[in-house]
């Protein structure tokens, strides 16, 4: 039996099982069981997050024998058929390979035939922003006055490519970014249900990786089982993903506080000749700052995207640092980003860079000298 994809074998098959979009599927539940369903959607969103496969459950929904349902039956020949992407009354059409008119006059021509199996004729564009201007009026006229067993459903990731002529005439449905905790929850379902062994760390960085879309995840997922097998560590997913160790980091942030410099520069060449992008690598560094930052602003831990066993440690290193210095480090890390964008020499940069974080002078120190000189001047002001 050949290998399908966890992505599509884990596409969900009932509005109930979409994650993190129950403010679409409960919308769309309630209306096809009020009868009152709109002519034209659009679904807009970022990629990944489950715009094609909630079209596919709508259109799944109008046209199921028993239906219309709000719980298609997936067995019908309709409803296997839309799964299959075979059926003729569910048309699936990308906007980016289709854009322009003559596909669009195509489409009204053919609208105007009678559903052959379901109630309706339902045409998914996906990517509709990619349409030509000349592809959108004439759509805008099937808008207009679709005929009775008619139903658009647009995707896109680009809403404000979409003229408002067309906006205008669809009920809009915003999906959102999958929260991390949730892909990391529903990654570990998978796991769990195909008999992966997975450590959290792993899961976790696969969950950032995929930064909000649920497919992403499911993909990285994928090639990492691919390159490990079943069990799947941190160690792994760093390999396969080029991920840098927490710890690194958090060496760094030793060798600032310490001011030593000999342990910065041989950090620098390691994490050089490791192969890194310096790049990502200042991303996560970018983002250290940013956890230690916010640690020592809100002394808690819950606003933290890292694995369970860093905490107490955020917390420990936070303490040693002023507000006042995480806020001049983060400074220094993102002007070593834009220097580093222009630069002929990255290593140099990115050593200079890190040597620059150890030189700051810290504002705790800055905010003792100030008070001394206002003690001075005061005493100074007295005596005169
Ligand atoms: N909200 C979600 N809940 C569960 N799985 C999802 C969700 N969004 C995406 N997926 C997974 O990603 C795959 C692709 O999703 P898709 O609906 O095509 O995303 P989009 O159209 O928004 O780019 C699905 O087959 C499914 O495995
Ligand atoms: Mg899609
Ligand atoms: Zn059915």
């Amino acid at each position: 039996m050949s290998y399908v994809v966890i992505a599509r074998r884990w596409r969900p098959q009932q509005f109930d099982e979409i994650i993190g979009q129950e403010h679409v599927s409960k919308t769309l539940s309630n209306a096809i069981a009020n009868e009152r369903i709109a002519h034209s959607y659009i679904f807009t969103g970022p990629r990944g997050v489950g715009k094609t496969t909630t079209a596919r459950i709508l259109a799944k929904a109008l046209n199921c024998e028993k239906g219309p349902t709000a719980t298609p039956c997936n067995e019908c020949a309709s409803c296997k058929s839309i799964t299959m992407g075979n059926s003729l009354d569910v048309l699936e059409i990308d906007g980016a390979s289709n854009r322009g008119i003559d596909e669009i006059r195509n489409l009204r021509e053919n609208i105007r035939y009678t559903p052959t199996q379901g109630k309706y004729k339902i045409y998914i564009i996906d990517e509709v922003h990619m349409l030509t201007k000349e592809a959108f009026n004439a759509l805008l006229k099937t808008l207009e006055e679709p005929p009775e067993h008619a139903l658009f459903i647009f995707a896109t990731t680009e809403i404000h490519k979409v003229p408002a002529t067309i906006l205008s005439r669809c009920q809009r449905f915003d999906f959102r970014r999958i929260p991390l905790k949730t892909i990391m929850e529903h990654l570990q379902n998978i796991c769990k249900k195909d008999k992966i062994d997975i450590e959290e760390e792993a899961l976790l960085q696969i969950a950032k990786k995929a930064d909000g879309s649920m497919r992403d995840s499911q993909s990285i997922l994928d090639q990492i089982i691919s390159y490990s097998g079943d069990t799947v560590t941190f160690a792994d997913v760093a390999q396969a993903l080029g991920v840098i160790h927490q710890d690194i980091y958090f060496k760094i942030t030793d060798y600032i506080k310490d001011s030593q410099i000999k342990e910065l520069i041989l950090q620098a060449k390691e994490v050089f000749d490791s192969g890194y992008d310096i790049n990502e690598f200042l991303i996560g560094l970018e983002e250290h700052f940013r956890n230690l930052l916010v640690v020592r602003s809100t002394e808690s831990t819950e606003f933290l995207d890292v694995a369970e066993n860093y905490l107490e440690r955020y917390k420990e290193v936070a303490a040693a640092f002023s507000e006042g210095d995480l806020i001049g480090y983060l400074q220094t890390v993102a002007e070593t980003m834009q220097q580093l964008k222009t630069s002929q020499q990255p290593h140099l940069k990115f050593e200079l860079g890190l040597i620059k974080l150890a030189k700051q002078p810290a504002t705790a120190q800055i905010e003792d000298i100030l008070e001394k000189l206002n003690v001075l001047k005061k005493k100074l002001l007295n005596q005169t």
